[in-house]
């Protein structure tokens, strides 16, 4: 029966996979660590705290002994949308990355890492992925090209500039041949200005120079997505941009 159900699972997991379209996507670092008991408790205490925990800006961070973990929710959806996700992703990321020291979860709506390292204002650019889960092509790739230059400059200027509470952009942008390209580009509002512009250019660098009508560059400290059709919510993400950071709590139940 356990290889039955495990059969079925490998048999889903390899679909999900060959279609590339799959979310959440993951990086369980190789290093296990089923012996550290202490961790795992910290875990279990940490990772369920963080969906009532996380508020209107989308960010929260938090350690409990010497687990830390950051949540990141796209810019442009609701609390409640955002909670949803964050509370889905700390269950997925146990049972998917069982006994690890560090993980990460990028799902369509939110992204989770956890690690016994201090990640906080550090900027991470690996592991990545690029997600294209399309083989349609654009037409005209090296107009596309400079087109999609052009938008992925300004976003990444505004996003940069956010605050210490949100760091994203979205806009549209024209491609060649009447094409339009819709864009939101993302950092973890705790790097600086500078550290969020080098992680959405070398986020940049990921896109396949084929050029998918669709694409999205995972990494740790942001995220970049394109599309050919509207994906992304402006006015919700305008609401989030002009709205203060929430208060910190004290460093020992939570710290950004
Ligand atoms: C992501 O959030 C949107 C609302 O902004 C919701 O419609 C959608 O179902 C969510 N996606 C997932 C995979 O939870
Ligand atoms: C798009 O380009 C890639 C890389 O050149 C190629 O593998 C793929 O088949 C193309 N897709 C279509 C639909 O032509
Ligand atoms: C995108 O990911 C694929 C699969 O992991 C990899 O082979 C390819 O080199 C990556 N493309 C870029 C531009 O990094
Ligand atoms: C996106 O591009 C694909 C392939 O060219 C096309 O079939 C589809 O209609 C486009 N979608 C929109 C909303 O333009
Ligand atoms: C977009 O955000 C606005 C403002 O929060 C909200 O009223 C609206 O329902 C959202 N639209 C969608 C399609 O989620």
């Amino acid at each position: 029966m356990a290889v039955f159900i495990f059969l079925i699972l490998t048999t889903l997991f390899a679909l999900v996979s060959s279609q590339g379209a799959y979310d959440p996507v993951y990086n369980c670092y190789p290093d296990y660590n089923p012996s550290n008991s202490q961790y795992t408790t910290s875990l279990n205490t940490l990772l369920p705290s963080l969906s009532s925990n996380i508020g209107d800006d989308g960010f929260y961070s938090a350690s409990e002994g010497p687990a830390n973990a950051i949540v990141l929710c796209r810019g442009d959806i609701q609390l409640d949308e955002c909670r949803v996700c964050v509370s889905m992703v700390a269950q997925r990321i146990v049972q998917d990355c069982p006994d690890r020291m560090r993980a990460i979860i990028w799902a369509l709506n939110c992204t989770l890492r956890y690690s016994d390292e201090r990640m906080l204002g550090a900027m991470a650019t690996t592991p990545n992925i690029n997600s294209t889960y399309s083989n349609l092509n654009v037409t005209s790739p090296d107009r596309f090209k400079g087109a999609l230059e052009t938008l992925m400059n300004d976003l990444r200027s505004v996003a940069a500039k956010g605050s210490s509470g949100l760091k994203a952009a979205a806009d549209i942008g024209s491609g060649p041949d009447g094409q339009t390209i819709y864009a939101m580009l993302q950092c973890t509002p705790d790097l600086s200005n500078e550290g969020c512009d080098s992680c959405l250019s070398q986020a940049a660098e990921l896109i396949p120079t084929w050029y998918p009508i669709g694409a999205r560059i995972y990494m740790p400290s942001c995220t970049i997505r394109y599309e050919n059709f509207s994906f992304y919510n402006i006015t919700r993400l305008q609401e989030s941009r002009d709205q203060p950071p929430t208060v910190l709590p004290p460093p020992s139940s939570g710290s950004r």
